[in-house]
């Protein structure tokens, strides 16, 4: 059974796609094929975007989302993982693709994440990531930095003001499509690996 906390989790994501969201998950999905593995895939809102020959792998640190996730998918048996992003549980070299939307705000060290990432991915394996980051104009980036700790205070996960595309990059990838969207407060970004 999944919990109250996943199902009001998953009202408050719906809310989310009202604003928008929904556009830049196809465009950020579309063509992804092979083994795919999501980390921090939350109730599965990606899942209906996959084709259906893609394998897929979900991992979240939180397991009444994952099986919310698992009720909700048209293919019942795709496997799903209670795992930490900072250590997955899959041999290396193993991955297509590994995707993860609005993630890498909670994830608390991305750096290790993002290592670990990169040991599961095949070396021609490409990091599709859609995130909320610190702003890009001069009055989102204000705005992000300034309600930053209330926002963390309050609810403990979420960082509003990181620069995922710098860390990414320092993790050892390449980034061939950067783009932002949102009033300069989502950044997409599809990257290889340093090899
Ligand atoms: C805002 S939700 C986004 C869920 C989903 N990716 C989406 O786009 O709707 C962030 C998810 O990341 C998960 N998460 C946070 N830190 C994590 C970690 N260290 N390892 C794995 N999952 C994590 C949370 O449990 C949550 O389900």
């Amino acid at each position: 059974m999944s919990t109250i906390e996943a199902k009001q989790f998953d009202r408050g994501m719906r809310w989310i796609e009202r604003l928008g969201i929904g556009h830049l998950r196809r465009k950020l999905l579309h063509g992804v094929n092979g083994r795919v593995l999501e980390v921090g895939a939350g109730t599965g809102a990606n899942l209906p975007l996959y084709g259906r020959s893609t394998q897929i792998a979900l991992i979240d640190i939180k397991p009444d989302r994952l099986q919310l996730a698992r009720q909700k998918s048209e293919k019942p048996n795709t496997p799903a993982t209670c795992a930490n992003a900072h250590h997955l549980p899959f041999a290396s070299n193993q991955f297509d693709v590994v995707v993860g939307t609005l993630v890498f705000c909670s994830i608390p060290q991305p750096e290790l994440a993002l290592a670990e990432i990169k040991r599961v991915l095949k070396p021609d394996g490409r990091l599709l990531l859609l995130e909320h980051t610190r702003g890009h104009g001069p009055i989102s980036r204000r705005f992000t930095d300034w309600l930053h700790p209330l926002w963390f205070a309050l609810q403990g996960e979420c960082h509003l003001n990181r620069e995922t595309a710098v860390t990414v990059q320092e993790a050892g990838f390449t980034l061939e499509h950067n783009s932002v969207h949102g009033y300069g407060l989502l950044q997409m970004m599809k990257a290889s690996v340093n090899r």
